[in-house]
């Protein structure tokens, strides 16, 4: 299997450098409105709203980013738009009850899948560093016309969105971190290296039963589970099981790579934009506790401690800690959510 992968790798970038020298490729591509298959790129979830894909060319290779586009329900002065970012162990589709919550206050909501998750292409050859994944989704808001956004990331799509933050703050109008990943330097705190074979084989045996022990333990530490968690647990164990477990799989050991190198801990103190942090107190989630020592591994994920020191660090911060809520308050106590949310929301 790895060496399928590699070779899958070396071949698509040998292929693509022929395409590269026979067509010029767009720079912004273009928007696909048609049909989509149920299943695509191995995720069968069924979304509410119509998938559309946001074709690309992007290191050497066509992309295909999946895509909701869910328009404001109400007309206000303003066009408003906002981008949901969804976490690592999830896809867009988690944010549905958010997204109809902000097109009802006449928000208009971009729900993309990133590159190599869910419903997107899981390119095996690609740097899935945090920078490239906050282009490609500004590369897909700049296709669809928008030039000012209210950006919303959780966990892993947290970390996307302090970059996106960083990269594009003339674009931003308001920034909302939510639980995001990345408050603290994981390696610097002691999480030993582990290679991304050795990762790709503790992805490749994920099931429900593990992602479900995984989440209950980091995400809902100290919380009773809700029959309702299972439905995100499952659309992620079919993408396992599914035509693109392998890949995906690979996707998952490249990404943690990625993310491991690249806590945003560090550039809080640059962001520019008007930043609202909001954390479970109960947050348990690091990446690497997995493979670390337990005494490394105590001292992680400790979000009722990193929460306020990250906003300490950042020079315009609204600072919420939602007391007893884990990693994915939206999920755990909506209605608290969204009161702290829509608070602070213009
Ligand atoms: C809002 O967006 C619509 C459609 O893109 C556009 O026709 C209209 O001019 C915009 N209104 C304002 C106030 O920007
Ligand atoms: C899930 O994976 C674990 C670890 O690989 C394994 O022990 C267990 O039997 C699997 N469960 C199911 C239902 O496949
Ligand atoms: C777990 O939650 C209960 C309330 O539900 C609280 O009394 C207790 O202190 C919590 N324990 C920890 C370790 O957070
Ligand atoms: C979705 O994919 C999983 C994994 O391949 C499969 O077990 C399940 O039956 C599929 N669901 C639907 C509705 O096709
Ligand atoms: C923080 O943002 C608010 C709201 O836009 C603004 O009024 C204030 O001047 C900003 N403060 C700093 C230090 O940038």
């Amino acid at each position: 299997m790895r060496g399928l992968s590699l070779f899958s790798a070396l071949f698509a970038m040998l292929s693509c450098t022929a395409v590269v020298a026979a067509s010029d490729p767009d720079p912004i591509g273009t928007i696909y409105n048609g049909h989509v298959p149920a299943d695509l790129y191995g995720s069968n979830y069924t979304y509410p709203w119509p998938v559309k894909l946001y074709k690309f060319y992007n290191q050497h290779q066509h992309l295909e980013m999946a895509f909701m586009d869910v328009p404001a329900d109400r007309h206000y002065d303003k066009n408003k738009t906002a981008v949901l970012l969804h976490g690592g162990n999830f896809c867009s589709v988690t944010w549905s009850d958010t997204a109809r919550q902000l097109s009802a206050k006449g928000y208009r909501v971009i729900l993309p899948d990133d590159i190599g998750f869910c419903k997107s292409s899981k390119p095996q050859g690609y740097s899935y560093n945090v920078q490239q994944q906050a282009e490609n989704i500004n590369s897909l808001l700049t296709a669809l016309g928008i030039d000012e956004v209210t950006v919303i990331g959780h966990s892993m799509g947290g970390m996307i969105a302090a970059r996106y933050g960083l990269m594009y703050a003339d674009t931003i109008k308001q920034l909302f971190l939510v639980d995001p990943l990345g408050l603290e330097d994981w390696v610097a705190k002691g999480v030993p290296y582990l290679p991304i074979d050795e990762t790709y084989e503790s992805q490749v045996v994920q099931n429900f039963t593990t992602l479900k022990a995984y989440e209950e333990a980091s995400y809902f530490y100290n919380a009773t589970w809700e029959p309702a968690y299972n439905t995100w647990v499952d659309m992620l164990a079919n993408i396992y099981a599914g035509d693109y477990g392998l890949e995906y799989s690979y996707v998952m050991a490249l990404v943690t790579d990625a993310l491991l190198s690249q806590p945003i801990i560090y550039q809080l103190p640059l962001l520019k934009t008007n930043t609202y942090l909001m954390v479970g107190e109960n947050d348990m989630t690091a990446l690497g506790k997995a493979w670390s020592s337990s005494a490394v591994a105590a001292t992680l994920g400790h979000y009722s401690v990193i929460g306020p020191a990250a906003a300490a660090l950042i020079p315009n911060c609204t600072f919420h800690m939602f007391p007893g809520l884990g990693h994915a308050p939206f999920l755990q106590a909506p209605q608290e959510f969204y009161k702290v949310l829509f608070s602070w929301l213009d």
